[in-house]
């Protein structure tokens, strides 16, 4: 499989046609076109960012999801060693795969009260293009039909939204989707890393809470 003359834009393109191969038809919002919009997005904050190192950065957006611990009992480890081993299948440098594997084990929203620990350029980039998928229109279809596909109600006004101070809580969870919204969603904007991130999010931010205040009240009959 080792391929000494692979050149980075051949090993990008192997990639995406990977996981276009795998995750065409995913439904619960984490199928190829998620990975293709993060890999997008990451690319156009990186312009405005300075010292990127550009492979490292495509190949962490494009494999940032490619085994969910959601997906995989809860195994928090099932990334970082999918992705190892694609990149060692394609005769990536080891330093390369580590940092993404660290991108990886590191990107996932974890509570609202646990910080998320990314500290080089390509991980917050990354981070705020996955965090801006999960926001706006875009975000609010990608909830709903995660909701659907784990079987969740998606509203019962007589259960509260929780804030989570532990991943294990947070894990746990199984409210309605309009909770994620509170346990989740509407904290990101002020989660990101990178000036262009936090541009973005607040226009998503804001069609969020629209979206909510017409929910509520189609919800009882108000409008
Ligand atoms: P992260 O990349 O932070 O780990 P997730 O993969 O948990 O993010 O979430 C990605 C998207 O999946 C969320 O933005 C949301 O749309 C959906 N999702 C995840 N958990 C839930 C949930 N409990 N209820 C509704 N949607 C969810
Ligand atoms: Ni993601």
């Amino acid at each position: 499989m080792y391929d000494c003359c692979m050149t980075n834009e051949e090993i990008i393109t192997k990639t995406k046609k990977y996981l276009e191969k795998l995750f065409k038809s995913e439904s619960s919002g984490h199928d190829y076109w998620h990975m293709y919009r993060v890999w997008k997005l990451s690319k156009y904050i990186a312009k405005k960012e300075s010292n990127v190192d550009m492979f490292t950065l495509e190949l962490a957006a494009l494999l940032h999801d490619i085994a969910d611990w959601k997906f995989h009992d809860g195994d928090e480890e099932a990334g970082p060693r999918a992705a190892r081993k694609w990149l060692e299948s394609l005769g990536v440098d080891n330093k390369v795969i580590e940092h993404i594997e660290d991108i990886i084990r590191n990107i996932s929203f974890k509570g609202a009260g646990v910080k998320t620990k990314l500290d080089t350029i390509e991980g917050q980039i990354v981070h705020d293009a996955d965090k801006l998928d999960a926001i706006g229109a875009i975000g609010i279809a990608r909830t709903f039909a995660y909701g659907g596909s784990k079987g969740r109600l998606m509203y019962d006004p007589d259960i509260k939204p929780e804030l989570h101070n532990t991943f294990e809580a947070y894990k746990n969870n199984s409210g309605p989707t309009i909770n994620h919204f509170y346990e989740k969603l509407l904290l990101l904007k002020d989660r990101m890393f990178t000036t262009t991130g936090k541009v973005l999010a607040k226009d998503r931010h804001d069609i969020m809470e629209k979206f909510l205040q017409e929910f509520y009240a189609e919800w009882e009959g108000e409008k």
